[in-house]
């Protein structure tokens, strides 16, 4: 064993930067910290010319070829960190096959390939680590894969999009803003990319949740297995709504087991009881209620981006695999590898959140009868206000008949959405978290 842990860096743009400062800046704690000293060989970018904000060390190398790091024997560990999927993957990939420990920040390359890589790295006996791909140094991941290992989770809640949480946070303390200026806003922050529809769409939470998903229930899943619906359509109506009723408005990552045993996934603006710790997760930090028995709700809270966090969940990464090669040990069962060959359980059909019908319109009172009559036998139950109608797993076909029923009612100047009730089944709440 090499009396160092040597480094081949990939990607070297805002968390790449922050990496080699952290390392540079804390050398002394690493050094008294660590099984073992780290060393930076390789510093690998697309524009190895340009200009950064921190100098590497001289002893590093510089390249814009990733299979030099790949190629050099000298590397123990490779630490991804140019995001997408293509290059990656390839990148990745060809680390694993020569033998080298991965660590890597990209939840987008995990929610599309990660099983395959986790296999792969268990077959050579190396490890593919993540804990900064969610939540960045929220240590979620190592809660599920050590802390909770011994549990049988039932239901993961989270808010795991920082972007998003402070859009809808800062539409209810300016009442009355839109999504559109709150996305102006979170822009010129710095909160948002120059493209934000990976994050107000959804997909970010989707890549985050199939992650996590497949760890916590062990099956393989895809983000095309998740129902997704983003934040554009959220108006200044549907927060004061909530305000109202007690509720947050969420954008919330669900994975849940059915007494059936299928997974239900979902990631959707979610009304969510202002008693739940979810509810008081403000702003750009992350929340992440995890249920399981015999432990009970855990919660975990933080910064779920930044260079600071994300630092700090690929640091846990390095210290881990210090401490096993200062052993002796190498590789290791990958949890993430145990989703790879189980699909049964996850039906798209029957992936169907709770829904809640609200109609506004100022007549209402007066359908409420007629209204109810008519949607008999569409499993509805009456909501926390009159004019709400909570319908539990719901099927499309029953809102598109409650829908046709308001019109036939002639209700058609109302507002009529559709919004997810978070926690539908309540059981997580009333349980935990009693009012
Ligand atoms: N930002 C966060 O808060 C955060 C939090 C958690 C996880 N992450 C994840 O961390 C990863 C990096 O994010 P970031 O914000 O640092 O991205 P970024 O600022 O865009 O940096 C990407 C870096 O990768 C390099 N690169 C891209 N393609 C390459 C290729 N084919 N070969 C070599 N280098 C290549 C780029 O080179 P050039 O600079 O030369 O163009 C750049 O240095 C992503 O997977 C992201 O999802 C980010």
């Amino acid at each position: 064993v090499h009396q160092a842990l040597r480094i081949g860096l990939a990607g070297f743009g805002n968390i790449g930067t922050a990496f080699v400062r952290f390392l540079q800046e804390q050398h002394d704690r690493i050094d008294a910290r660590y099984a073992m000293p780290l060393e930076l060989r390789w510093v690998c970018t697309r524009n190895p010319k340009r200009r950064r904000s921190v100098a590497p060390p001289p002893t590093a190398k510089r390249s814009s070829d990733f299979l030099d790091i790949v190629r050099d024997p000298d590397v123990d560990v490779v630490v991804e960190l140019i995001g997408g999927v293509n290059d990656a993957r390839t990148f990745v990939t060809a680390a694993l096959e020569a033998g080298k420990d991965v660590i890597t920040a990209n939840k987008a390359l995990l929610a599309e390939c990660g099983p395959e890589l986790a296999l792969l790295a268990q077959a050579k006996g190396v490890r593919l680590l993540f804990e900064a791909a969610v939540g960045a140094g929220i240590p979620i991941i190592r809660s599920i894969e050590t802390g909770l290992l011994s549990n049988r989770i039932v239901s993961l809640h989270g808010i795991i999009n920082g972007t998003t949480n402070y859009i809808l946070t800062r539409m209810v303390d300016r009442r009355g803003a839109s999504f559109a200026e709150m996305l102006d806003e979170a822009s010129r922050l710095g909160y948002a990319e120059p493209d934000p529809s990976l994050d107000v769409d959804g997909y970010d939470a989707a890549h985050k949740l199939a992650v996590l998903a497949a760890l916590c229930f062990g099956q393989h899943v895809r983000a095309s297995d998740i129902r997704i619906e983003g934040i554009r359509h959220v108006t200044p109506e549907d927060i004061n709504w909530g305000t109202i009723q007690g509720l947050s408005l969420k954008l919330l990552a669900s994975a849940r087991l059915r007494d059936d045993g299928k997974l239900h996934l979902s990631v959707a603006p979610s009304y969510i009881p202002e008693a739940h710790p979810l509810a008081a997760v403000r702003g750009v930090t992350n929340g992440i209620a995890i249920e399981a028995e015999p432990c009970g709700v855990v919660f975990l809270s933080g910064a779920g981006a930044g260079g600071g966090s994300t630092v700090t969940g690929l640091m846990s990464d390095l210290a881990d695999i210090a401490a096993q090669r200062a052993a002796g040990g190498r590789g290791g069962k990958a949890l993430l590898s145990l989703a790879a060959g189980s699909r049964g359980k996850i039906a798209r059909a029957q992936i169907q959140p709770d829904c809640c019908l609200r109609v506004t319109h100022p007549e209402v009172p007066l359908h409420v009868n007629r209204l109810e009559r008519r949607l008999k036998g569409e499993c509805v139950e009456r909501g926390a206000s009159d004019a709400t109608y909570l319908i539990p797993e719901m099927k499309s076909s029953a809102m598109e008949r409650a829908l046709g029923t308001l019109d036939d009612l002639g209700l058609d100047s109302g507002r009529r959405s559709k919004v997810d009730f978070a926690l539908g089944s309540r059981n997580l709440v009333d349980a935990d978290f009693k009012k």
